[in-house]
């Protein structure tokens, strides 16, 4: 019997970070587990807190390194980038953290890394793109957390109103994670039935789901106001994901994915479901939307794009 040793690389070990891998801690997920970011006392101490508690999770070799360590992971998450300030959009990140990105890129690719790639740094879509662009990576091998949180934000404000777990709320945010997004509801399902017709017997009207899904965009800036940045729904998130890719799941997820031409669009990563496995992207899922979500998704890719093609000239 071979007994495979799986390891992960998290990049970037600040709020985010840290949080993944407390929550990677917990998993039993990944025996070797390698932190790298510009602050080396940070990593080093994060490895030692951390190690203490695989006496009551599970076994794990887990320490500082840097992009040489990285070489023979199955799986590198980016969480390093400015995080927004009060009043900051993520878009208003892109110039700083596609530097970061962009210094970030060449030593992983020289190391030899050949697994799977995730970013989580902000603004994620257009960092993504950046990644796999700078990379030169198969486009299924690189993908972001995307609309992940946020369609966990919106189950979780569902799930209250209806009185349901949020876990029996299959509904999706899609496009920008972001200012752009929107909420899928015409696609979305309770129990096997449409959601509208739930909501609409739930006595939810249409200002209702509006505001609900106004105040799924606006949470993180509620957050962010409230305690200076967001990290522990992110890091639940990226260890969901990571636990997709490390047990070669084929799960559908909502995340950040390059399109081919689903929802008319090309040449852009973007919140959508995908099949999540081994490779990364196994499939991206075009959830069937009504000609107002049609027009959300264009609108929030051209967005993107264009804050992509400033960013990167
Ligand atoms: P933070 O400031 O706490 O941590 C950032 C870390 O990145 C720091 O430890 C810093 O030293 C490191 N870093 C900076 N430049 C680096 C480089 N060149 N190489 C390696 N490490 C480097 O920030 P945070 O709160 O952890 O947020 C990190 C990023 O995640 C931000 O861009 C934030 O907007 C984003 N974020 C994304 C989501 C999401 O849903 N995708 C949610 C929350 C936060
Ligand atoms: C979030 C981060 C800030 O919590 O992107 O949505």
């Amino acid at each position: 019997m071979t007994l495979e040793r799986q390891k992960v690389a998290l990049i970037g070990d600040g709020a985010v970070g840290s949080s993944y891998a407390y929550a990677m801690m917990h998993q039993g997920l990944a025996e070797e587990f390698v932190i790298v970011d510009v602050i080396k006392k940070r990593t080093e101490g994060d490895a030692l807190d951390l190690e203490d508690a695989q006496v009551f999770t599970s076994p794990k070799h887990i320490y500082s390194g840097d992009y040489s360590d990285c070489a023979d992971a199955d799986l590198a998450i980016i969480t390093a980038g400015a995080p927004q300030k009060p009043g900051e959009t993520r878009l208003d990140l892109v110039n700083k953290n596609l530097k970061i990105m962009q210094s970030i890129i060449k030593p992983l690719v020289g190391s030899g890394f050949k697994g799977v790639l995730v970013v989580a740094a902000n603004p994620v879509d257009i960092l993504t793109y950046a990644a796999q662009k700078f990379s030169g990576f198969p486009k299924n091998r690189v993908f972001g957390s995307g609309t992940s949180l946020d369609s966990a934000r919106l189950r979780v404000a569902l799930g209250k109103k209806l009185d349901l777990n949020p876990q029996s709320v299959d509904a999706y945010i899609l496009g920008e994670h972001g200012d752009s997004e929107f909420a899928a509801y015409s696609a979305a399902r309770i129990g096997g039935q449409p959601f509208l017709d739930v909501a609409k017997k739930a006595g939810l009207s249409s200002d209702d789901l509006a505001t609900i899904e106004d105040q799924t965009r606006h949470k993180a800036y509620e957050i962010i106001n409230r305690k200076g940045a967001t990290f522990y729904g992110v890091a639940t998130c990226l260890m969901r994901i990571s636990r997709a890719v490390l047990r070669d799941e084929n799960t559908i997820l909502p995340v950040g994915a390059p399109l081919d031409g689903e929802y008319g669009l090309t040449d852009i990563y973007i919140g959508t479901p995908a099949v999540i496995n081994a490779n990364g992207i196994a499939k991206v899922i075009e959830v069937p939307l009504n000609d107002d979500e049609k027009a959300k998704m264009t609108a929030s890719a051209e967005t993107l794009q264009k804050t992509t093609a400033n960013g990167m000239a």
